[in-house]
């Protein structure tokens, strides 16, 4: 018996930054208003690339850091909540770009918990010895109504992702969570599409909404729940853990998590400055920075925490 492990990570950053004061340029806005209430400074904004393109380069990466061909993949998961299209899936676009035809692709929506939930299935669907690619990628500027600034401000495009392989001597996945909260599902929406009546032709689309204070107030409370059971069950000390790589959504969720733990903010890498919320990408570019940067290391103990749109919430304790 064999047990998944995380090969390498990648990340994709579309080239176009657009900072604080760019955004109030063209709305009511203000570079003071959103860094203090959200940590945020600026987001890269894809223009003529789709969710696709940017999970593409990641997987481009991920296979070029693991000297793979793409047949050699035997999975190919995309977390995601701005999809090229409703069919067909943003990870078949890629499977078929890349030629990896020996691998089954799919997409999943659990919107900024969708990559902690990607991972924990594809730890699960894998056979000994296979191999995956697990990929959070975002085009949200899709969703986004430039008219509304309460939204406007927070989200960014982007992409991350791992290769993983079915082939360690021990396990990696100590302990995983994950929770919905359906009962909660309209405080989040994006891309609501209504029914179309025979025979009309009218079809309403919403951009984002979003109950910013209740979203607020379920994530600091869920999320550190969310890490304590998790990290009960796998037995480990919440002090043993290296670092808690939270959803990038809101510096200040970040700090109420931490204080809520008890855990040290350094514990919690950042990097919502750089690239707002980038939603099912968040975790995952930030996991290949922390480890390009040597802030996470093959070796430690990392709890990956996702919260966002269904409502979701998911935690999982991966041993890098
Ligand atoms: N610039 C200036 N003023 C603004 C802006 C803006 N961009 N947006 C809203 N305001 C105004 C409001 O109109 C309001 O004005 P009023 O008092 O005159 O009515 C005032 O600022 C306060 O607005 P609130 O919405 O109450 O601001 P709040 O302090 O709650 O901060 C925020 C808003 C940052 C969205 C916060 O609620 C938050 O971070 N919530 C969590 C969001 C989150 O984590 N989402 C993650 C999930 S995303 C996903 O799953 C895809």
């Amino acid at each position: 018996m064999s047990f998944t492990r995380i090969v390498t990570a990648a990340s994709y950053l579309p080239a176009l930054v657009v900072d604080n004061d760019q955004l109030s340029a063209i709305m009511d806005t203000s570079d003071e208003w959103i860094y203090t209430r959200t940590g945020i400074k600026r987001r890269h904004l894809a223009t003529d690339q789709n969710t696709s393109d940017l999970a593409l380069e990641v997987a481009k990466k991920l296979l070029a850091n693991s000297q793979l061909d793409p047949a050699d993949l035997d999975l190919i998961v995309v977390a995601t909540m701005s999809p090229d299209a409703a069919t067909p899936s943003t990870a078949a676009i890629i499977q078929g770009k890349l030629g990896a035809k020996n691998a089954a692709a799919f997409d999943i929506s659990a919107a900024c918990s969708g990559f902690v939930y990607a991972l924990d299935l594809a730890d699960k669907m894998l056979a000994d010895g296979q191999k995956s690619l697990v990929l959070g990628a975002e085009v949200l500027s899709k969703l986004l109504d430039w008219g509304d600034r309460s939204t406007a401000v927070l989200f960014g495009d982007g992409a991350g992702g791992v290769l993983l392989s079915k082939d360690a001597d021990q396990p990696h996945f100590l302990a995983s969570q994950l929770k919905t909260y359906g009962d909660k599902a309209d405080e989040l929406s994006a891309g609501i599409t209504s029914p179309r009546p025979f025979p009309g032709q009218q079809h309403d689309y919403s951009y984002f909404q979003m109950n910013g204070r209740a979203v607020y107030t379920f994530a600091t409370h869920q999320v550190p729940q969310s890490i304590v059971e998790t990290a009960r069950k796998a037995g480990v000390e919440l002090g043993a853990i290296d670092a808690f790589l939270l959803h990038q959504a809101n510096a200040r969720i970040i700090k109420q998590v931490a204080k809520r733990l008890d855990q040290p903010l350094d514990k919690f890498p950042v990097n919502i400055t750089e690239c707002g919320n980038t939603s099912a990408a968040s975790e995952a570019i930030l996991l290949d920075e922390c480890l390009a940067k040597g802030m996470v290391k093959k070796g430690q103990t990392i709890m990956l925490a996702g919260f966002g749109g269904g409502l979701t919430t998911g935690s999982l304790l991966v041993k890098l």
